[in-house]
């Protein structure tokens, strides 16, 4: 049941040129955003985006931008578009306490966000080192276990023309949600017996977007033990989330560096991270490629074979800009308590771990409360979000729109038309919230919808959720009894 049709919004003053807009966006996510930033009414909440504004507001703020001045002048002129000498030295040492293993600044390189960095991997792979062929060519499948963060598809298949191929986690049963060797593998093998090519590329989330969860140290070793095994495969690990960690969490994060499989083939296992999330600065546009491959490091700091007349580095196009290092210096320099004491990034992702978990505990009592399903088994780490199930209202039908209300362009391409209706049930009046349907993600099964519980402070969210749990409740007469 798959459709594309334009949804009912609650706002009958938006314009044509904003509606136009709004269907510009390059994804549902990037539509709400801006959708809830300029056109919603102020009593809308938008919990569909990756936001988190947790630290920004416990200490950021006062911490750090109320003591930094205006752009100092040596900041107007061109900088290193991977980062300083000093910056990727910061930035090495914050990855090495967050990784549990030294990172090395010349392993550094800093982009205009975590989307770009994962381009520049991809773009870099298709580059050969002498008398050896390139790792990743045009058409090449990149394996992703789903549901998955979308942008995968912009940062992997839109230029460098890799080709994402989902691996589809069960939906049902104990083991729902979970990953494993065997579903890696057996999707490496479909793919390859469909097209006649193996896949070149593995990308993992750790800790994952939408799910939350850590993956455990022996399920990435027997992982990357598998993907390492094939000469032709490298692993991308996406560790955005890192720092976003539950105190409950049983499952401790584990960064792809520290495993034995890197101490073995550190040349085929590339890191990204940035401070879009943790530390709640998306707007920067801030991201790092960590990598100690030739290839990789060539194509980010210019190669000396090729010199930069013929050739470019990747990190011009998407640079780690004068203005990123001023702002992003500032908060990597600053002490917590005045000079002397602590650098402000250590305590303030230390405080973050308990901002993170009184929010998930606020917010888990109220999905309880109001009855609504979500996917969390205790010990879970749950990054930022929670993966609620609401397949039970898939097939009741909602209210529909009030006839005077504008259609707005806020879908995404072969969502699920139930998924849809009730995705626009919520963000209609009166209850105003927008959850992010978890088909723009790719879920393998209609239903789910991530809510990410570091968009507002946590008493914001539990309103929100007392909402969607009123919304519910008019259709529950009708529903399956949970
Ligand atoms: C897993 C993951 N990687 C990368 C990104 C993009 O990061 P950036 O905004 O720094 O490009 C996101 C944003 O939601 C994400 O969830």
């Amino acid at each position: 049941m798959k459709t594309n049709v334009a949804s009912t919004g609650p706002h009958p003053s938006v314009s044509p040129e904003e509606a136009d807009r709004l269907a510009r966006m390059p994804d549902l996510e990037q539509a709400l955003a801006f959708y809830h930033r300029h056109l919603a009414p102020p009593t809308a909440v938008d919990l569909s985006v990756a936001e988190n504004v947790l630290v920004y507001d416990d200490s950021m703020q006062k911490t750090v931008f109320a003591n930094t001045s205006l752009l100092p002048e040596k900041n107007i002129h061109y900088f290193p578009p991977y980062g300083t000498d000093e910056l990727r030295q910061q930035v090495a040492a914050l990855l090495t306490k967050a990784f549990g293993r030294e990172v090395d600044a010349e392993n550094v390189f800093g982009t205009a966000g975590v989307a770009s960095a994962l381009e520049c991997l991809a773009f870099a792979l298709k580059n050969n080192a002498p008398g050896v062929p390139a790792p990743l060519e045009d058409g090449d499948g990149v394996l992703i276990p789903a549901p998955y963060w979308q942008g995968f598809n912009w940062s992997f298949e839109q230029r460098p023309k890799l080709t994402c191929v989902p691996v589809n986690l069960p939906t049902e049963g104990p083991h729902a949600f979970r990953l494993t060797v065997d579903l890696i593998r057996n999707q490496y093998e479909e793919h390859k017996k469909q097209t006649g090519r193996a896949p070149r590329l593995l990308v993992l989330t750790n800790p994952h977007n939408p799910l939350g969860v850590n993956y455990s140290k022996s399920l990435l070793e027997d992982i990357y033990a598998w993907a390492l095994g094939h000469r032709d495969l490298h692993i991308i690990s996406d560790e955005i989330y890192c720092h976003s960690q539950l105190d409950s969490s049983t499952t401790p994060f584990t960064s792809a560096v520290a495993l034995d499989a890197y101490s073995e083939h550190p040349t085929r296992i590339h890191v990204v991270w940035g401070f879009a999330k943790d530390f709640g600065l998306s707007g920067f546009r801030t991201g790092f490629v960590v990598s100690q491959n030739t290839v990789v490091k060539d194509a980010m700091l210019g190669s000396k074979d090729t010199g930069a007349e013929v050739r470019h580095p990747m990190s011009w196009f998407t640079p780690f800009d004068s203005l990123k290092h001023h702002v992003i210096g500032a908060v990597l320099s600053a002490s917590a308590d005045g000079p002397g004491s602590d650098l402000y990034t250590t305590v303030a992702m230390k405080t973050y771990r308990s901002l993170l978990s009184k929010s998930f505990a606020e917010v888990k009592d109220s999905l309880r409360r109001n009855g609504i399903k979500h996917l969390h088994h205790d010990g879970d780490n749950a990054a930022q979000f929670f993966w609620l199930d609401l397949r039970d209202y898939l097939d009741l039908p909602v209210p529909p729109a009030p006839a005077d209300t504008m259609p707005l362009p806020l879908t995404a391409p072969g969502l699920d038309i139930r998924e849809e209706g009730l995705f626009n049930y919520f963000r209609r009046q009166p209850t105003e919230v927008s959850l992010l349907p978890g088909g723009v993600m790719h879920s393998p099964a209609p239903g789910f919808f991530r809510l990410c519980y570091t968009a507002r402070q946590p008493g914001e969210v539990s309103e929100a959720i007392d909402r969607v749990g009123t919304a519910l409740a008019l259709l529950r007469p009708r529903a399956q009894p949970s």
